[in-house]
């Protein structure tokens, strides 16, 4: 049994908590729009063809932002085709995924989907085959409330109100060899300066992300990042991370590394930020934008291009991960790393939403079910609300690797949330919370384990709750301290309410 000791306190915070840090993504790729969101004709839809088994599952799941459309797809992505009359739209070749287009869903069909599922919308333009003129077209489209051109080509549409979308990204995975359109970092960071410039000129509010890095492993990682960031520092809001967890599913502790590595990535992309702001003696911060992070483990290939199938098909099954309880650990593992650095990653997006990769997956003309995954980023995007506390592990620090934990506070509830993974796979552990400061006593509101003595166990069409949460016992609330048990490979989350006298 490891044991270990962290001190909280009410008054030692690290962050508010920015609610788009539980945010997702949607791309037109695979079956993430087409069955997925989007399925016209299924038992399940409404009138606009959203399925609202999915709609209601992602209210579940507590996205709070998504990101569309891509995603490699946006890099060549003409937005112009997927707005309008339907039956006027074109249908075009996809060449990122190497499918058929129909266009059938586009800018009006997301933001309505957005609006029903209670979802902030995050977008994406095209700066793979176009540019600066596409990017400011497509913003006047969107937000501007009328009387030009684009706007009231909007209002034709049907939407008379403009959309008043906040968060935009500036392409896609610019640096990579696989997008349509890379280019080297000085090309990019001019290209995303003059984008940027336009944009804000045509609707100052809005908040942009430029892009970083498609994964820390990129060979110009870093380099990139500050090239970047020190041509459009003034006008970008936000650098943008990606990571996909990889390692051999068995029954180690290797998965866990992931952790290690999210948690220095992180670290490394603020300092090369406030490197770039230091060389301008600038107090202004740039935030983290994690906009794509899951696991892709089983459906992994070494190049993307092996994942494009003969005769563009339309939306074929494309990486369909089914995840295990292994995954489960994981995505809630790496929740309590973004938690944990929650002063600088204000925007977050689980990558994907439906089908591809996704913590939800459908049947054509079939039932949707929630995956492994769904679990920790549901309750975790429930009940980890407020501020981030600074806890402090006791001495045995270095010596309980496997424990990872995070520590929250909402002072309009006066909930104490404690997130605990236990990723050791033979040794229960013991976490004492010390709960100094807080000049309250607090009683279990509510409490979840996640654990599966089979760490390749997954959940089905046929058997959808194979992994699902069980209540956690054995907590122990006394004034100051609450201790928990926990099993080995676990992730667990306590809900601590106020005590009425
Ligand atoms: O999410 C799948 C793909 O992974 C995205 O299109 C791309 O941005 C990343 O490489």
């Amino acid at each position: 049994m490891t044991t270990a000791h962290v001190v909280i306190d009410r008054d030692f915070t690290l962050s508010d908590i920015d609610r788009r840090l539980f945010g997702a993504f949607v791309e037109h790729m695979g079956r993430c729009v087409y069955t997925g969101i989007f399925e016209p004709g299924h038992p399940q839809a409404d009138e606009q063809g959203f399925r609202k088994d999915v709609l209601a599952l992602t209210r579940e799941l507590g996205a709070t932002i998504v990101r569309y459309p891509g995603g490699n797809f946006v890099s060549g992505y003409d937005w112009e085709d997927g707005v309008g009359p339907v039956e006027a739209r074109p249908k075009r070749l996809d060449l990122a995924w190497g499918t058929l287009e129909p266009n059938t869903f586009g800018t009006n069909e997301f933001i309505d989907w957005c609006r029903k599922a209670e979802i902030e919308p995050m977008f994406a333009v095209n700066l793979g085959t176009r540019g600066i003129d596409d990017a400011r077209r497509f913003v006047e489209y969107c937000n501007h409330p009328g009387g030009t051109m684009l706007s009231d080509l909007r209002r034709s549409h049907g939407y008379e109100q403009p959309h008043r979308i906040k968060y935009w990204c500036l392409g896609n995975e610019v640096d990579a060899s696989w997008q349509i359109g890379a280019k080297r970092a000085p090309e990019y960071g001019l290209l995303a300066q003059e984008a940027a410039k336009v944009m804000l000129a045509t609707d100052p509010t809005i908040k942009l992300t430029a892009c970083g890095s498609s994964y820390r492993a990129m060979e110009t990682f870093a380099r990139w990042e500050y090239e970047v960031l020190d041509r459009c520092f003034k006008e970008a809001d936000f650098i943008s991370l990606h990571t996909y967890f990889d390692y051999k599913p068995d029954t180690s502790e290797d998965y866990l590394s992931n952790l290690a590595v999210l948690d220095a990535y992180i670290s490394e992309v603020v300092a090369v930020a406030d490197a770039v702001a230091a060389t301008r003696r600038s107090p202004k911060r740039i935030m983290l934008a994690f906009d794509e992070w899951n696991g892709w483990v089983r459906t992994r290939t070494r190049g993307l291009e092996q994942l494009l199938q003969p005769g563009w098909p339309e939306h074929p099954r494309l990486v369909e991960e089914v995840y295990t309880a292994q995954d489960a650990l994981l995505i809630g593992g790496a929740l309590i790393t973004l938690l944990n650095h929650a002063d600088r990653v204000k925007v977050a997006c689980l990558a994907q939403l439906v089908n591809v990769l996704g913590p939800i997956m459908t049947e054509p003309g079939g039932p949707a079910w929630r995956q492994t995954i769904f679990h920790p980023f549901a309750l975790t995007s429930r009940l980890a609300r407020g501020k981030v506390l600074r806890t402090a592990i006791g001495e045995e620090a270095n010596e309980t690797p496997h424990l990872h934990h995070c520590a929250t506070y909402d002072a309009s509830s006066s909930q104490l949330c404690l997130l605990v993974l236990n990723g050791s796979v033979d040794g229960e552990a013991e976490l004492k919370f010390d709960l100094r400061g807080f000049g309250q006593a607090f009683v279990v509101g509510e409490a979840h384990e996640l654990h599966h003595p089979d760490l390749q166990a997954a959940n089905t069409k046929e058997q959808p709750d194979t992994v699902v949460p069980q209540p956690l016992s054995g907590i122990e609330v006394s004034e100051h301290r609450v201790t928990l048990r926990l099993k080995p490979s676990s992730w667990n989350i306590v809900a601590l309410v106020p005590r009425q006298q």
